[in-house]
């Protein structure tokens, strides 16, 4: 049994780099656009708490099932999955669970992209003064103007993908590494200023409030679901792109303490992002609860008033420009390099085809936000109301992830034998070592489905809770 494969898409030049990568694809919209609309919604502290609670217990052993799987198996999450399979003398199903990683990766970046595009779009607007000495209401219109008009949307949907497929054709190392290395810390300085602003001009001390002190009565299965869900997100777990970077991983590198290190970065980003917002969008009286809008709504009335804040917001946009680009990249970066392994085609053509179908659903959510803005089909079941845009979401974030975050954990910690996970986990110390085995194997299977479970009424019904 081979035990030390190659990778043939390329490895990262260090265990630092790594770090780099995965932060760069955890790190991304889902800290700074969608962490805090969905605390807003959800009810601020309550939420917070159960995300964070989730990160701990489910993100940072499935995060180390991830890319122990990645690793030994060297290649797209679909290929990794029938190779270690046969190693492991286990079923070739196995391979579906790539094959859903795949899949989602593909309906998350339709929809992210779409998302980036608002930010791209913002570039513009910040750096031609759009927002000086804005309004809450003239900051909404602008708002309002863009989601309305379905061809500014496509315009920079368009051009994102275009620019995300641009650095996934250069391959790995040279059209990730350079990108990660310097504006990671640029995005975390800039939120700094961001909070250092809202100290000073925002309500700070209600935005604390909002996301620190929990609520309980706003706890509910639905709402446990969304936390759980957006820890997956964030951490970009149960899809595969871990494990496609974790496929690229130097040998000797410690996968606890890198899974440790990205999951810190990518909760402190999300925290510091919403005490960026909150006591901006308290200041103002706006409503916490009013969705993905939100942080294009509130973030250009603070660059509005704040002396520099023309080159600040624009700088900020950027930021969040790239911050989107290095974790869309990691959504579609499985789907190349399957395609290359399965078909044997260039990764050119295989970024092409990627990435024109990845365009094409995007144009669902294109017109979630205008003229499409509620699925017909579902008026009278419990889907009703929702968005493509929505559909999307929801599926994805809160089923799927999760789903394949479980069934990563039960082959790592259930189907491989001890020595397989034992000699690539390399865990010195033999309590974290079980530790980690003790959460995979119960805590994060057991969690997650009783979270389902509840979210469809099964345990209500059976009397159990
Ligand atoms: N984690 C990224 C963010 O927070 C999004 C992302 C990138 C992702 N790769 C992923 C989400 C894989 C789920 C799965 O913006």
């Amino acid at each position: 049994m081979a035990t030390v494969r190659t990778s043939i898409h390329g490895y990262w030049s260090s265990r630092f780099v790594f770090v780099l990568a995965a932060a760069g694809s955890a790190v991304g919209l889902g800290n700074i656009w969608k962490f805090p609309y969905m605390a807003g919604e959800n009810g601020g502290g309550a939420f917070v708490l159960i995300y964070l609670i989730s990160i701990a217990v489910f993100g940072i052993p499935v995060m180390m099932s991830e890319v122990l799987l990645g690793r030994r198996g060297r290649s797209s999450p679909i290929h990794t999955m029938s190779i270690l399979a046969d190693d492991e003398g286990r079923s070739k199903a196995w391979q579906l669970l790539g094959l859903m990683g795949v899949l989602a990766g593909f309906l998350i970046l339709s929809y992210y992209s779409v998302i980036a595009g608002w930010a791209l779009s913002y570039v513009v607007d910040t750096a031609s003064g759009t927002f000086s000495g804005v309004t809450a209401e003239q900051a909404g219109e602008v708002f309002n103007n863009l989601v309305s008009n379905p061809q500014r949307l496509l315009f920079w949907h368009t051009l994102f993908i275009v620019l995300t497929m641009i650095v996934v054709l250069r391959g790995v190392s040279k059209g990730l590494e350079s990108a990660v290395r310097i504006l990671m810390p640029a995005l975390f300085l800039l939120i700094i200023i961001m909070i250092a602003y809202a100290i000073l001009n925002g309500d700070f001390f209600a935005g604390l409030k909002f996301l620190f002190e929990p609520d309980f009565s706003k706890l509910s299965p639905d709402m446990v679901l969304k936390a759980m869900g957006q820890a997956f997100f964030s951490l970009s777990l149960g899809m595969g792109a871990i494990m496609m970077y974790g496929s690229y991983l130097p040998e000797d590198a410690s996968i606890a303490t890198t899974s440790f290190q990205v999951a810190l970065a990518d909760t402190l980003v999300a925290i510091l992002a919403g005490l960026a917002i909150f006591p901006i969008v308290f200041a103002n009286g706006l409503e916490a609860g009013q969705g993905p809008g939100l942080i294009f709504n509130t973030l250009p009335i603070a660059f509005g008033q704040m002396t520099g804040g023309l080159l600040f917001g624009t700088i900020f946009f950027v930021l969040l420009v790239f911050a989107a680009w290095t974790s869309a990249i990691s959504l579609i970066e499985p789907a190349v390099a399957w395609l290359i392994e399965k078909f044997s085609i260039s990764r050119l053509s295989s970024s092409i085809i990627c990435g024109f179908v990845t365009w094409f659903v995007g144009l669902g959510t294109v017109y979630s936000f205008n003229t499409w803005t509620k699925i017909e089909v579902f008026n009278g079941t419990f889907l009703e109301g929702k968005s493509f845009f929505d559909l999307l979401d929801y599926l994805t974030s809160n089923i799927m992830l999760p789903l394949g975050g479980i069934l990563i954990c039960i082959f790592a910690a259930w189907l491989m034998t001890e020595k397989s996970r034992h000699d690539e986990l390399k865990i010195k110390h033999d309590g974290a070592y079980k530790l980690w085995r003790f959460l995979a194997r119960y805590v994060t299977p057991i969690g997650v489905i009783f979270i389902f479970l509840h979210v469809l009424g099964v345990l209500e019904k059976i009397n159990l809770t």
